[in-house]
């Protein structure tokens, strides 16, 4: 297993990052200013980007495991590298999701609390289509958080 920081063409793992966001356009606004990591066996299995947002917080805005390589230990693996690697620069580390019950428990046994702020209607108003994840459809994008 080997995770390496992605420079140039991030594109070239849209397929992955569309399964973490769902619209390009909004991976738009966080893709060139994001480092970006993938995770890899033979083939590309997982993606990360995480972004800057001042104040000691580090984001993950993007975060997917390839369908057939879920609930074997990759995301987790990820956040886990993100958290060595961020060490010492950065007091937190922030995921922004929607309120899905397939994301925030993975988060939570990631070592992620609920922040308790949340940006209203998030999904409604920035997304073309309705968003569905776990079977529910999601509206405000929750943060959760973690001292690193
Ligand atoms: C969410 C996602 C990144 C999780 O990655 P993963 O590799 O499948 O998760 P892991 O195997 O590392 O799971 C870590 C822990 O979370 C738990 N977990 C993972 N998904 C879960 C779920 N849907 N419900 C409950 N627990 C879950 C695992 O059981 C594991 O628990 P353990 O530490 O006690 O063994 C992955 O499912 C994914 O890519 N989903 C689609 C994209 C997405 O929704 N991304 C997040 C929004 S940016």
């Amino acid at each position: 297993m080997e995770i390496t920081e992605i420079v140039d063409n991030k594109k070239q793992y849209l397929n992955l990052l569309l399964l973490g966001d769902e619209q390009e356009s909004m991976i738009d606004r966080y893709l060139d200013r994001g480092r970006m990591y993938i995770l890899s066996e033979k083939d590309v299995i997982a993606v990360c980007v995480v972004t800057d947002e001042g104040n000691g917080i580090l984001e993950i805005k993007n975060l997917a495991v390839r369908p057939d390589s879920q609930r074997k230990g990759y995301g987790k693996q990820l956040i886990e590298y993100i958290k060595d690697t961020y060490r010492g620069h950065f007091h937190t580390l922030r995921a922004g999701t929607g309120d899905s019950p397939s994301t925030i428990p993975f988060y939570e046994k990631c070592g992620f609390k609920r922040s308790g702020y949340s940006i209203k209607n998030f999904f409604l108003d920035n997304y073309y289509h309705p968003v569905y994840d776990g079977g529910v459809q999601l509206v405000d994008m929750v943060y959760l958080e973690m001292k690193i």
